[in-house]
């Protein structure tokens, strides 16, 4: 990139000449008065690239339908791999446990095995299932998983992950 500085407007004064003590003729030490037009080059190959963190756009259907029978969902987006689904869903302060879990789960430590979702679409967006849903979830359908182990992204993926909320109730 390139681009100049026009000048012409300010003053302009003779540039300073040292004759010596000598007088010269005035032809000899007249300078010209040219306009200066000053150019820069700038280069913007060392700035870095604006980073952005891909996301992901969850969507949580909800274990009851409506009076108009239909399953209410809510929309949500996470940063890539940044966190777990129970974080986000307590984040945006979308229920996850049932009545027993509400009080008596584990807080997201891996040891209570109530924090059940079923992942309905964007499987591939998600980590595999840790060794801890392997124990508590063996019996389970594939498609749940645990929400303190399920982490949303891996920091360079993005999608769409639609999530069912309670599932238990509905089986
Ligand atoms: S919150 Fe206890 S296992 Fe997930």
């Amino acid at each position: 990139m390139s681009f100049a500085v026009n000048l012409s407007s300010l003053p302009l004064r003779s540039p300073e000449i040292t004759t010596g003590g000598y007088n010269f003729p005035k032809s000899v030490i007249s300078s010209t008065r040219k306009r200066p037009m000053l150019s820069f080059a700038t280069s913007n190959s060392t700035e870095e690239p604006p980073t952005t963190t891909p996301e992901i756009e969850l969507e949580f259907i909800g274990p009851k339908a409506g009076e108009d029978g239909k399953y209410p969902v809510d929309r949500v987006s996470a940063a890539s791999g940044e966190k777990v689904l129970r974080t986000i869903m307590a984040d945006n302060k979308l229920e996850l446990y049932g009545t027993y879990g509400k009080v008596m789960n584990c807080g997201g430590g891996g040891s209570c095995g109530t924090c059940i979702v079923e992942v309905v679409e964007g499987n591939e967006l998600l980590n595999e299932r840790t060794n801890t849903e392997l124990k508590y979830l063996k019996k389970k359908p594939e498609s749940w998983r645990l929400a303190c182990q399920t982490i949303v992204g891996n920091k360079e993926n993005s999608g769409k992950v639609v999530i069912q909320r309670l599932p238990q109730w509905k089986k």
